[in-house]
């Protein structure tokens, strides 16, 4: 990959829609060249992130998207620090702006996770330093690299798939997903309520990126229809972080767009193998967990996560190899 000719140097990553369709192309290309890398273990010899110091500042829990900067960062010579809200003055005794100007003077960069995109752009704005987005409310750009190099690995290709997103249509994951798909000409269908739908602004976004790749982008409140002839059906959580209020109301909305087999069945690719399942984890599909036990929240049934067709540990590794594509596009 020419890294030169992929743009991103010196350049934050905060959502696709800032990424040409090229960009986003060429970032699962990188991704694809850094795992075979590693799988070979030639980073240890040359690494692209010598010394290079990245902050972690991460508002809410993550497992997968910490873990995988950490990692993605030492295998390639950096260092790593993770900050979490009680450690920083960070917007509470210190404005985001002035802490941004600080952290430019240390670090080379900064993998953020937090609730507001303002946040995340103002980070970008004053640090000076490349800045990745790690999820906000509105965004969760690094998960859909993951999903990419994962169909693309599976498929051989994306563009000409057709993807569906069902669950809270709505949320950081379906809006970045269907840009995403915009950007590589794959169709995209948001399976989900009334209640629960893209913004007709996200909507018209999607739309201009499908019009110039040739693709589909639909919304659909039948969870029946809705997922038919579709090669990848992807569900999230139903109640996002920060939105743990609305548990019950969410509920009572999304039971009806559970993943099951039934909805697989309803693709009409299962007998052709032409179906996977896709989740950005974590995920209630069983009552496992303390949450899913309170609430009866289950977005997937335990046959379809544990099924051959579901690749969602697949997804889970990537997130590593992409999430090192971001950091060495923008500072190697
Ligand atoms: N998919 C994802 O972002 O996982 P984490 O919340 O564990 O980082
Ligand atoms: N929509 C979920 C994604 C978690 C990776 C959330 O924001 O909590």
């Amino acid at each position: 990959m020419d890294l030169k000719k992929l743009g991103l140097h010196g350049k934050s990553i905060l959502k696709l829609l800032d990424l040409t369709d090229e960009q986003v192309q060429g970032m699962i290309e990188l991704a694809e060249e850094l795992k075979a890398r590693k799988k070979s273990g030639a980073n240890l010899k040359d690494a692209l992130l010598y010394r290079k110091n990245i902050a972690l500042i991460f508002q809410k829990s993550s497992t997968r998207t910490h873990c995988a900067t950490v990692c993605g960062v030492h295998d390639e010579g950096g260092y790593t620090e993770y900050l979490n809200a009680h450690d920083l003055h960070f917007g509470k005794k210190e404005s985001v702006k002035d802490s941004a100007r600080v952290l430019g003077r240390m670090f080379d960069g900064i993998m953020f996770r937090g609730y507001s995109q303002r946040t995340v752009e103002d980070l970008a704005k004053y640090s000076g330093i490349p800045v990745w987005n790690g999820l906000t409310d509105e965004w969760h750009p690094s998960q859909v690299f993951a999903d990419f190099l994962t169909i693309k690995e599976h498929f051989g290709t994306l563009k000409g798939l057709k993807m569906a997103f069902i669950g809270d249509g709505r949320n950081n994951v379906a809006s970045s997903l269907m840009i995403g798909c915009s950007k590589v000409g794959m169709d995209f269908v948001d399976v989900c309520p009334q209640e629960l739908s893209p913004s007709q602004e996200l909507l018209d976004m999607a739309n201009e990126g499908a019009k110039r790749n040739g693709c589909k982008i639909e919304v659909s409140h039948d969870p029946i229809k809705g997922v038919e002839g579709a090669n990848i059906l992807y569900t999230d959580v139903w109640v996002s972080m920060g939105e743990e209020a609305l548990f019950n109301e969410r509920l009572a909305l999304l039971k009806p767009f559970q993943v099951n087999m039934d909805m697989v069945k309803n693709t009409g690719l299962l007998e052709q193998n032409k179906v996977i399942f896709l989740h950005c984890l974590p995920a209630f599909h069983d009552n496992n967990t303390e949450v899913s036990k309170e609430t009866g929240a289950m977005e997937v049934s335990d046959d379809v996560f544990e099924a051959p067709f579901s690749k969602v540990f697949d997804e889970a590794e990537n997130r590593l190899h992409t999430i090192k594509a971001m950091i060495v596009a923008s500072l190697a």
